[in-house]
């Protein structure tokens, strides 16, 4: 087994970040402010950084220093400690949590120093498999060769295969090839990090993952699936010669260059964190009771595969004020 530079414990202090951001903004459930929303989750989390004993720097976050307050690309957060570079995305969701639907997290991935893509704010086609279909995926083959490809990794007939995607015009080709074939599409409005993962996990019976989305969330996502033993392939979808200039700036000459999962994420030493904010197929929601919001968290690292999940009861009258939301 690799070492890995954070220490395990770490996590459960990784954990606490996602929980406050989590917390937070799940006062906003249901409110239709999705910016409100948002901008709740970003100062928990923020805020929650400072206990942390990391020397981070956030290289996925709200965007630019002169357009985003707090967890802006290149920001330094952390009390001090290890060198990690963050890819924080305090609100996935911020339209299903404005709706109170389904499927809001607050997710961060962290890895030692280099180990993330740096991902630009833009499109990435994204195509994901679990463990049992690693080397089955080719972005380069159109969607029913790789459907067929990975139902033959898997053992499966391909109308026996269930594929899930963003309910997007866009994805008009991903469903033509898996109706030919009989296979199953499960549509999802917004969010595309968790059912990224439900690839890998196996016990929601989701064979693939297919479809554009956004870059800094496939990032955020490869995390978790390079933690898990997954396979993710992806490509940046620049639309527009500002986006081109992007791509290049960051040293990828060819804007077609298929990222693989080492790509993505070139290192085992990683942690992927996601709490619940509405409830989902993998984590539950915010509750509050009386006396506690309980937050649900899953928590893995790519050194040893584990994953753990995190029921917690903050009590509000002996937690920090951040949290104390009733
Ligand atoms: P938010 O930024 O509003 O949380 O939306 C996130 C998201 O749904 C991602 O999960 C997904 O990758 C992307 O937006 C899809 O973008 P679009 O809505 O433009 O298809």
């Amino acid at each position: 087994m690799a070492t890995s530079l954070m220490d395990r414990s770490l996590v459960l202090e990784f954990a606490r970040v996602t929980e406050a951001a989590a917390i937070n903004c799940a006062h906003w459930i249901g409110k239709g402010e999705k910016n409100s929303a948002d901008g709740a989750a970003v100062e928990a989390m923020r805020k929650m950084f400072d206990t942390v004993a990391i020397d981070g720097t956030v290289v996925i976050g709200e965007g630019e220093m002169d357009e985003a307050p707090m967890l802006y690309i290149g920001e330094k957060v952390g009390k001090g400690g290890v060198e990690v570079d963050i890819a924080v995305d305090p609100l996935e969701g911020t339209n299903l949590t404005a709706k109170n639907m389904n499927g809001a997290i607050a997710v961060m991935a962290i890895a030692k120093k280099g180990g993330l893509l740096h991902a630009p704010d833009m499109y990435m086609d994204k195509i994901v498999v679990g463990p049992k279909a690693k080397g089955a995926i080719d972005i380069n083959k159109t969607p029913k060769e790789n459907m067929e490809s990975v139902a033959k990794a898997l053992g499966k007939d391909p109308s026996d295969l269930t594929i899930v995607l963003l309910d997007r015009e866009r994805h008009q080709h991903i469903v033509k090839a898996a109706r030919e074939l009989g296979a199953s599409c499960k549509f999802i409005s917004d969010g595309d990090v968790s059912p990224v993962i439900a690839t890998s996990f196996g016990t929601e019976g989701i064979d693939m993952m297919m479809g554009k989305g956004g870059a800094p969330e496939g990032v955020i996502a490869a995390a978790a699936i390079k933690c898990m033993g997954g396979d993710m392939q992806g490509r940046l979808v620049p639309e527009n010669d500002e986006e081109v200039k992007r791509v290049h700036d960051m040293g990828i000459d060819d804007v077609n260059k298929v990222l693989t999962l080492d790509d993505l994420v070139s290192t085992d030493d990683v942690c992927f964190i996601a709490t619940g904010v509405t409830k989902g197929d993998m984590l539950n929601g915010v509750r509050f009771t009386d006396k506690h919001a309980i937050t649900h968290t899953v928590v893995m690292r790519g050194v040893t595969g584990t994953v753990r999940f995190i029921e917690a009861y903050h009590d509000y009258e002996k937690k920090p004020s951040y949290v104390k939301i009733k």
